[in-house]
C-alpha cells in the first residue's frame, strides 16, 4: 500500500492506494473517527461486483450501512437525482456526522461527493474510486459537479473527502477500453510533470494492460502525487492547475464536434498530439519528444478509429470555448517530456496548420 497526504487549506488527507484495500475499509474508516451508521453511493454495476461485498467489511468492523443508487450514466448526473438522493438520505436518518462513501467511477465520485457537499451543509466524504481515471484523476482535488441541461460539470463546490481509498484490484474488471481512458490522463501527467513515469509506462505498457499488481500501484500511486503536488499549490483552480489541461484545449473540441461520439481519452490524446507538434513547431520540444508521445498514445489504444472531424467546426468550438483572443489562442505546452509552460501566444494559423497535418 502506498500513501499520499493532501495538505490543503480546508483540511489534509491521505489518498490510500493498493491491491485488496477494498476489505481494509472499515479498519481505515475507524481510524477517522467514523462510527455508527454510514451510506454508500454506488452505481448499479459497481454495486454487484463491490459495493455488497465492501458492505459486509464494514458491517464486521460495526458499521449500520445502507446502500444507496446514484447515476447510471452521465445523464443521471444530475439534480434530479441529487435531489432523490437528500431525501433517501433523510429515510435513512442520516445526520451531519453520518459519513457518504462515494464507490465507483467519475460520475459516481462527482455526484455523490456535491449530495455529501451539500446535504445538511456537508457531512464526512470517503471517495472509493473504481475506474483508473476516477482513481488517477476525477477522484483528486476536491472537484465536485453535476450537469444540468446543457451546463457540463457547472454546478458544483471544491469537497475534499476525509480519506480517499484506490483497491487496485477493482480495477481487474474494467474493460480494456476503459483501462485506457485512464490511462490518457496517466500519460498526461507523466507529460506535464514526470518523465520517469512517463518512461515507466513506456516499459510496462503491457503489464499495465495485464492489470499487474505492482504496475497499476505504481502508476496511480505517481499519478495521484502529481496531482497532488499541483492541487495542494493551486487548491481553489486559479492558477497553476491550468497545466492539467494539457491535450484539452483541442480535446474538448473534439468531444463537442463529434457530439461526444469520441470518449474523452481518445479526445484528449489527439489533443496531446497536436499540442506536442505545436511546442515542436514554437522550438520549444524535441522532434524525438514529440514521436514518443504519439507512439505512447497509439500503443496504449489512444489514437485511430477516430471519424472524420472537419477541422473548420474544431476552430469553431474553440471559439465558442472563449479560448481565442485576437487571433491567439491559449495552450498548455511541452517544453520537454515532464516539463510544461502555459502560453496565450499560439497562432491561430499555426493551429490550423497543425491540425490539417494531424486529423
Ligand atoms: N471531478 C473531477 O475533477 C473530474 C475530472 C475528470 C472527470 N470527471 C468526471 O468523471 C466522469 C467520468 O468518469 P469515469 O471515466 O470513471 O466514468 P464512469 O463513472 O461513467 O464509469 C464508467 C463505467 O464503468 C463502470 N465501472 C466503474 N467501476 C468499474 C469497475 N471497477 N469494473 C467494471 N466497471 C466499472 C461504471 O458502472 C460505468 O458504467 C465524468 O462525469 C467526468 O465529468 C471529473
Ligand atoms: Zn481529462
Amino acid at each position: 500500500m502506498k500513501t499520499v497526504t493532501l495538505k490543503l487549506n480546508s483540511g489534509s488527507h491521505d489518498v490510500i492506494v493498493g491491491p485488496g484495500l477494498l476489505a481494509e475499509s472499515g479498519y481505515h474508516l475507524k481510524g477517522l473517527g467514523l462510527k455508527g451508521k454510514l451510506a454508500i453511493i454506488t452505481d448499479a454495476t459497481v454495486r454487484k461486483l463491490y459495493a455488497n461485498a465492501l458492505k459486509q467489511t464494514l458491517l464486521a468492523s460495526g458499521f449500520e450501512v445502507t446502500i444507496l443508487n446514484g447515476p447510471d450514466s452521465e445523464e443521471e448526473k444530475s439534480l434530479e437525482t441529487a435531489g432523490r438522493l437528500y431525501l433517501e438520505l433523510t429515510d435513512m436518518h442520516a445526520e451531519r456526522s453520518t459519513p457518504v462513501l462515494a464507490v465507483g467511477g467519475g460520475v459516481i465520485g462527482d455526484l455523490a461527493g456535491f449530495v455529501a457537499a451539500t446535504y445538511q451543509r456537508g457531512v464526512p466524504l470517503v471517495q472509493i474510486p473504481t475506474t483508473l481515471l476516477a482513481q488517477a484523476d476525477s477522484s483528486l482535488g476536491g472537484k465536485t459537479a453535476v450537469n444540468h441541461g446543457s451546463l457540463k460539470n457547472r454546478i458544483g463546490v471544491f469537497y475534499q473527502p476525509r480519506l480517499t481509498i484506490s483497491d487496485t484490484n477493482t480495477l481487474k474488471s474494467l474493460t480494456k477500453e476503459q483501462l485506457s481512458e485512464g490511462l490518457c490522463e496517466i500519460i498526461k501527467h507523466g507529460a506535464i510533470r514526470d518523465g520517469e513515469l512517463f518512461d515507466y509506462i513506456e516499459s510496462n505498457l503491457d503489464r499495465i494492460m495485464d492489470c499487474d499488481d505492482e504496475a497499476l500501484e505504481t502508476i496511480v500511486h505517481r499519478s495521484v502525487k502529481i496531482k497532488a503536488e499541483v492541487v495542494e499549490q493551486d487548491e481553489f483552480d486559479l492558477g497553476l492547475r491550468n497545466i492539467l489541461n494539457y491535450g484539452h484545449t483541442v480535446g474538448h473540441a473534439v468531444e463537442t464536434v463529434s457530439d461526444f461520439q469520441v470518449p474523452h481519452g481518445r479526445a484528449v490524446a489527439i489533443g496531446m498530439v497536436v499540442a506536442a507538434e505545436i511546442s515542436n513547431r514554437m522550438g520549444l520540444l524535441n522532434k524525438n519528444d514529440v514521436a514518443r508521445i504519439e507512439e505512447l498514445l497509439t500503443q496504449a489504444g489512444l489514437l485511430g478509429k477516430v471519424p472524420k472531424i472537419e477541422r473548420d467546426r474544431l476552430i469553431e468550438a474553440m471559439h465558442h470555448d472563449k479560448k481565442i483572443v485576437g487571433g491567439k489562442i491559449r495552450f498548455v505546452l511541452l517544453k520537454t517530456i515532464g516539463e510544461v509552460t502555459v502560453t496565450d501566444d499560439v497562432s491561430l494559423d499555426l493551429v490550423e496548420k497543425v491540425l490539417s497535418e494531424k486529423l
